[in-house]
């Protein structure tokens, strides 16, 4: 591997889950909400336009912005389809949040999102009484019509905040109760600003329940730095071989922390300094310089703690030429792309030994050195790990489409070259 020097303090952008519940859950208070380090990424910005087509008063994103809330019953029906762009998020929040409106709306999304499963939000939105029409198998475009619901108890069968969030705003806005049980916990950013919000939201283990309440107080939230936007500098100051970096207010919600936690396993060092919490969130700093690396492999129950991060983790093996096994992750092909056939291609492209399994991939020790060109498939996030690999290794990777980015991290590549220079 080449002589990689990093140094530099960097802020990576917002969390971009709780940009979109800040956004989403602002316009169902009563009330001016203040949101201050929101992200500014193609996905929010999807969310903000359909919040703004069901009648919510969002104005432009910008970084210290006020919200008028119309209330849990102030919504009206858009006079055309809702664009979801590439925002999963978008489409399954949003989904509940119309299922518990009297009216109808149809959801549109690009490609990529248009090949997701919806069917896991319809399940138990239908119960509640919603109902859904779908064109082409369970994806979008999907139109949702929406109703007074009732109660729901219901187990998810898996572990997905999406999922655990859609029936928690349609319980909130039809002010009925609901409990969401997961097979194991998932990011629960929605129960935390719920409960600043003045909720009753009760957590135990893997499962939530959200008691009906009349009305949503406005909140006043700092949204901080993205772990999963952090998790590419952690990496790439892992594999320097000189210099340190520093990750400045970095969001530390333990159901979020499986990458970090993955990484001092395979000997990386990292210091975490707890910092002050806003919005009900855990925040810190993290400085990261190089190690030496070793074999690691990832199992069923940790997945939901790293599961956007597990492409980059893949990179990291190939980069430092150790094994990895990661288990128990088929959800990352139902993706933005299907990441276990885009990373496994593309570490073999420039000349990595992976292999794929079902429900998740190896990569071998491989002393090639590793070039050539990688397609993300048109999603940021391999898009990003593979820029990590490409500046660790020192090698030519070149990644097409790199503006792909624009969904989660608008800069990454500017914040890559400055941290490398
Ligand atoms: C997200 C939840 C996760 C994650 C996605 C964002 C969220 O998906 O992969 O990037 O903001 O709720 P699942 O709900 O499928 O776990």
């Amino acid at each position: 591997m080449a002589a990689l020097k990093v140094s530099g303090t960097i802020r990576v952008p917002g969390d971009k889950s709780i940009s979109h519940r800040s956004l989403i859950l602002a316009s169902l208070a009563e009330g001016e909400s203040r949101i201050r380090g929101i992200l500014d990424s193609d996905d929010v910005r999807s969310t903000a336009e359909a919040l703004r087509s069901l009648a919510a008063k969002v104005p432009p994103l910008a970084d210290d912005m006020r919200v008028n809330g119309s209330g849990l019953r102030g919504l009206r029906q858009p006079r055309h389809a809702l664009d979801c762009g590439n925002s999963g998020t978008t489409a399954r929040l949003l989904a509940g949040v119309v299922a518990a409106h009297p009216f109808s709306v149809r959801f549109e999304g690009d490609a990529s999102l248009s090949r997701r499963p919806m069917k896991r939000i319809a399940e138990p939105l239908t119960y509640m009484g919603a109902q859904f029409d779908f064109e082409h198998g369970d994806g979008l475009p999907m139109t949702v019509h929406g109703v007074d619901l009732r109660s729901i108890d219901w187990d998810t069968g898996g572990s997905s905040a999406q999922v655990k969030s859609a029936i928690l705003l349609a319980g909130l806005i039809s002010a009925v109760e609901v409990r969401v049980i997961e097979k194991s916990r998932s990011r629960d950013h929605t129960e935390r600003i719920l409960r600043a919000m003045g909720v009753d939201v009760e957590s135990d283990g893997n499962q939530v329940c959200l008691r009906p309440i009349g009305r949503l107080n406005p909140i006043e939230l700092e949204v901080p730095a993205d772990p999963s936007s952090a998790a590419f500098f952690v990496a790439l100051a892992s594999l320097a071989s000189e210099g340190e970096l520093t990750l400045t207010e970095v969001c530390l919600n333990p159901t979020r922390t499986g990458f970090i936690d993955a990484l001092i396993r395979m000997g990386a060092a990292v210091e975490t300094e707890k910092t002050v919490s806003t919005g009900g969130e855990e925040v810190g700093s993290l400085s990261v310089s190089p190690a030496q690396l070793k074999s690691i492999s990832i199992g069923e129950a940790e997945v939901p703690t790293l599961i956007d991060e597990l492409p980059l983790l893949a990179c990291v093996a190939a980069a430092a030429g150790i094994e990895l096994e990661i288990r128990g992750a088929a959800e990352l092909r139902v993706k933005e792309s299907d990441r276990i056939s885009a990373v496994v291609h593309n570490l073999r492209t420039v000349g990595a030994d992976a292999e794929e399994l079902p429900d998740g991939l190896r990569v071998h020790v491989s002393r090639r050195p590793m070039a050539g060109t990688v397609d993300p498939r048109g999603d940021h996030r391999i898009a990003m790990a593979f820029g990590i690999l490409s500046a660790a290794s020192g090698n030519r990777i070149t990644v097409t489409n790199p503006e792909c980015v624009a969904v989660s991290y608008p800069r990454f590549w500017e914040d890559l070259r400055r941290v490398t220079a």
